[in-house]
């Protein structure tokens, strides 16, 4: 089963045991989530884990999931940035692999029946290992609610932290915090501001801006300022310099893929720099009919992630395309960070489509005869 050691997924755990007398591996994936982990195998067998299997997916995370994203331009609904939808299907990929080693014959989730994650997780199951029962607790038993949860580890003896009741639904990984749930259900209340983790709020920001230059090669960030990187060192980078800068805060209400209408709050100050940059990168090296042909792309590519479809065959179409438009899309591009602002101050590229030649309003010589715009104008008017 997939397990954090939290309340929900320790209870889970137990309840998996007593409900189908049968022996649970835990599996945590580290995904950035910046959680303690150290303890968690210890508590998994105090829990009744016969087993827990820790796997560190962040460079896989960033590199497979994050990136193609990134090169897809893919944001839900013009705004999310699908922080919690790309991780979802790295961590399921894993659970199931975890689950074969291990000679599971059943694989479980600790994701509600109302929300998004059931399914992502649910979709990767069936298509990596379609032969497992898969089992979600938050479904089938009769806890219905936190208190239920509190009772239930206390009547089993589970060691959980006695917290005080958690204000959110909080979902971390490298790309992004997520937060929905209490006062945030309210779509008009505005959040609190010490609910923020990973950026700083525009006016407590420096009063000064950072510049910063990230490059890219072939639609997928490799450096910041001229430092090579790997690809989750170089989003952790992002993330610190953005968030201190006040950039990537997302407030919206969003459409589920069960319908429902939810509001959510994330920072995702690293992946929106990179969206930025690319897309700065992609205007001077990308082909216009191979960019507006990816533009129409990305809504879809965005909606295939978000509803739990990263492993299916249509997006496996879709990212092919998108892998083949970003053959060009090599350089850099210079930004300008200021209380909440991003500014892009320069774009350059060794393989740039622009011509100072052709785009001069001094004289070009013999680059562009302006007297072909006559025709080229009143042909494309014939019609009209
Ligand atoms: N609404 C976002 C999504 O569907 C974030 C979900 C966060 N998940 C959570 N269990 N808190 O991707």
């Amino acid at each position: 089963m997939a397990y954090s050691g939290g309340l929900d997924t320790s209870v889970i755990l137990r309840w998996l045991i007593e409900e189908y007398g049968c022996e649970v591996v835990a599996y945590c994936a580290d995904v950035g989530q910046e959680e303690e982990l150290a303890g968690l195998p210890e508590k998994a067998r105090a829990t009744g884990a016969v087993d827990c299997v820790i796997r560190d997916l962040k460079e896989e995370f960033v590199s497979d999931y994050v990136f193609p994203a990134i090169q897809g331009n893919a944001v839900y609904e013009g705004t999310y940035l699908l922080g919690t939808a790309l991780a979802r299907p790295v961590i399921a990929k894993h659970q199931v692999e975890v689950a074969k080693e291990t000679g599971c014959d059943a694989i479980a989730h600790g994701a509600t029946g109302k929300g998004n994650d059931q399914v992502r997780f649910e979709l990767t199951y069936r298509a990596k290992a379609p032969d497992l029962t898969v089992v979600a607790p938050w479904r089938t038993w009769d806890i219905r609610s936190r208190t239920d949860c509190i009772e239930y580890a206390k009547k089993h003896k589970i060691p959980v932290q006695a917290t005080a009741a958690k204000p959110y639904s909080i979902d971390r990984n490298l790309l992004h915090i997520s937060f929905e749930g209490g006062i945030l259900e309210d779509p008009w209340k505005a959040p609190e501001e010490a609910m923020f983790i990973l950026t700083s709020s525009p006016e407590a920001a420096p009063d000064y801006s950072t510049e910063i230059i990230i490059s890219f090669e072939k639609g997928i960030p490799v450096a910041i300022d001229g430092e090579k990187m790997t690809g989750a060192n170089l989003l952790a980078h992002l993330n610190k310099i953005a968030g201190q800068n006040g950039v990537g805060r997302v407030d919206m209400v969003e459409t589920r893929f069960v319908g429902i209408r939810s509001r959510g709050v994330y920072e995702t100050p690293g992946g929106t720099l990179l969206l930025v940059a690319h897309r700065a990168v992609e205007s001077i090296t990308l082909d216009r009919e191979v960019m507006h042909e990816r533009d129409r792309l990305s809504p879809r590519f965005a909606e295939l992630i978000y509803n739990g479809f990263w492993f299916s065959p249509e997006i496996n179409f879709l990212k092919a395309a998108i892998t083949e438009s970003q053959k060009n899309v090599t350089g850099d591009a210079r930004l300008k960070l200021y209380k909440g602002n991003i500014l892009v101050t320069g774009r350059r590229s060794p393989v740039s489509l622009y011509s100072e030649d052709l785009s001069t309003f001094e004289d070009d010589g013999d680059a562009y005869n302006q007297g072909d715009a006559t025709g080229f104008i009143r042909l494309q008017g014939l019609r009209l």
